[in-house]
């Protein structure tokens, strides 16, 4: 065995008793090689782990039986074994099936090109890093990881996505829903606190008639059962003598951050467009009120995010660019640039020019009349972040209806049945309820 060496990978970040099994069983064989999957490795396939990857390093390298640590920048080991060129590689069994089992044929075809050899170990049962994951969740999380998981999102993966919530219920179906497709684990990142939705579930219009007290008191109920990052919908932000304290409550509460739209006055929702009245606000009105929020936060990691109007209110893309160029001078930390085209023309034009700016930070997309955009088609143009701004409350409201209309009709709600959730079901669905 003297000099031999072997190859595991992996990702380390809730280190349990199955871990140590196969870095103890890989010492039998040599001297043990880690290839620690870096954030964005990981992000490729699975959520951002929860420690980074420096810190990652320190665990797993002052494990006995680890000799060296070497990063692995993607869930293909190609790269790192012809560079390492180990006698063995060692992994779990459980990679036979599912999204791993591409990666397990390459590792053994490569490891033949110098006459290596894939040894694999029983998966220890009763431990995973998934329940260790829900346990996580279920504990819970403190304002300043979650205020900074936005960064680390941004900072490892190539597009995020988020989703509306109004109440602590929609946040559970954005925290717990996933499906599984053949790159991995597919879910949403954060929350969208949509002003529209959070308004029109109060039964108030969307014109910052509910106030920010009131929609503080929603997040709270939200933040009370969730984990996952969220960015707030703050309309106009206000006067700059208010918005300032609108930002300091945000992230006392580990909001990771606030979008703020360059109008003025009465707001209206920007759906309408020019069917309203609707006022822009001044390049330097709006410019002064980012500085003012960038001067009061207390975090590095807090967002401020300028939403850009002139497309919605058909000013067209030159101003916009000028805008954004300006707004980031100022210190916002992104764009969102919002249309209510049908088609994403003046969008993709937009982010086009955008990225050629100078100054280019994040960008954010609410594609909800341009709806047949695929994520990808976005991430091709350096977006890095997409709104879905209303889809939970518009999806829930027809149904309710739906269900009102039929007792109405029928007297009785077995019609209704078939389309609600089981009793069981509700009864199961919120921990505790038993
Ligand atoms: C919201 O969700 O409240 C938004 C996006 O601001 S939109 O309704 O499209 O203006
Ligand atoms: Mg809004």
């Amino acid at each position: 065995m003297a000099g031999k060496i072997v190859y595991v990978g992996m990702s380390a970040d809730l280190i349990h008793a199955g871990h140590l099994n196969i870095i103890n069983r890989a010492a039998e064989l040599g001297e043990v090689v880690i290839g620690l999957l870096t954030d964005k490795a990981i992000a490729s396939y699975k959520r951002v782990p929860y420690m980074p990857f420096e810190q990652r390093k320190v665990v797993i390298e002052n494990i006995k039986s680890v000799s060296r640590v070497v990063p692995q920048e993607s869930l293909d080991y190609t790269e790192n074994l012809r560079k390492v060129r180990p006698s063995y590689v060692v992994h779990g069994d459980d990679w036979r099936e599912g999204v791993q089992r591409e990666t397990r044929q390459r590792v053994i075809d490569v490891l033949k090109e110098w006459g290596g050899e894939l040894v694999e170990i029983p998966y220890t049962s009763g431990i995973s890093s998934t329940q260790l994951q829900a346990a996580v969740k279920e504990i819970g999380t403190t304002p300043d990881i979650r205020r900074s998981a936005l960064r680390r999102m941004l900072q490892v993966k190539p597009l995020v996505r988020f989703l509306d919530i109004h109440n602590a219920l929609s946040g559970l179906i954005i925290e717990h829903t996933s499906i599984q497709c053949e790159t991995g684990r597919v879910e949403f990142d954060g929350m969208w606190g949509s002003s529209l939705t959070d308004s029109t579930a109060k039964g108030k219009p969307d014109i910052e008639a509910v106030d920010v007290s009131s929609r503080v008191n929603t997040l709270n109920e939200i933040l009370e059962v969730t984990t996952k990052p969220i960015i707030y919908d703050g309309d106009t932000g206000g006067q700059c003598e208010h918005f300032v304290f609108t930002v300091r409550t945000l992230e006392r509460l580990g909001v990771s951050a606030i979008v703020i739209e360059d109008k003025t006055g009465l707001k209206k929702n920007s759906l309408f467009g020019n069917d309203v009245p609707q006022t822009q606000d001044s390049i330097e009105n709006f410019c002064e009120k980012i500085r003012a929020g960038k001067r009061a936060q207390t975090t590095d990691e807090f967002m401020i995010i300028s939403r850009i109007e002139s497309l919605i209110l058909e000013k067209g893309i030159d101003d916009a660019l000028d805008r954004a160029r300006a707004y980031l001078d100022a210190g916002a930390d992104g764009i969102m640039i919002h249309s209510r085209k049908k088609t994403p023309d003046e969008i993709f034009e937009f982010c086009r020019r955008y990225r050629k700016l100078e100054n280019a930070k994040y960008l954010v997309v609410v594609p909800t009349t341009y709806n047949g955009v695929k994520e990808d088609k976005f991430s091709q143009y350096g977006v890095n972040v997409v709104v879905y701004a209303n889809h939970l409350l518009r999806s829930a409201y027809p149904a309710m209806v739906n269900t009102a209309r039929s007792i109405l009709e029928n007297k009785r709600s077995l019609e209704s049945e078939e389309n609600l959730m089981p009793l069981g079901e509700i009864l199961g669905l919120i921990p505790g309820t038993k």
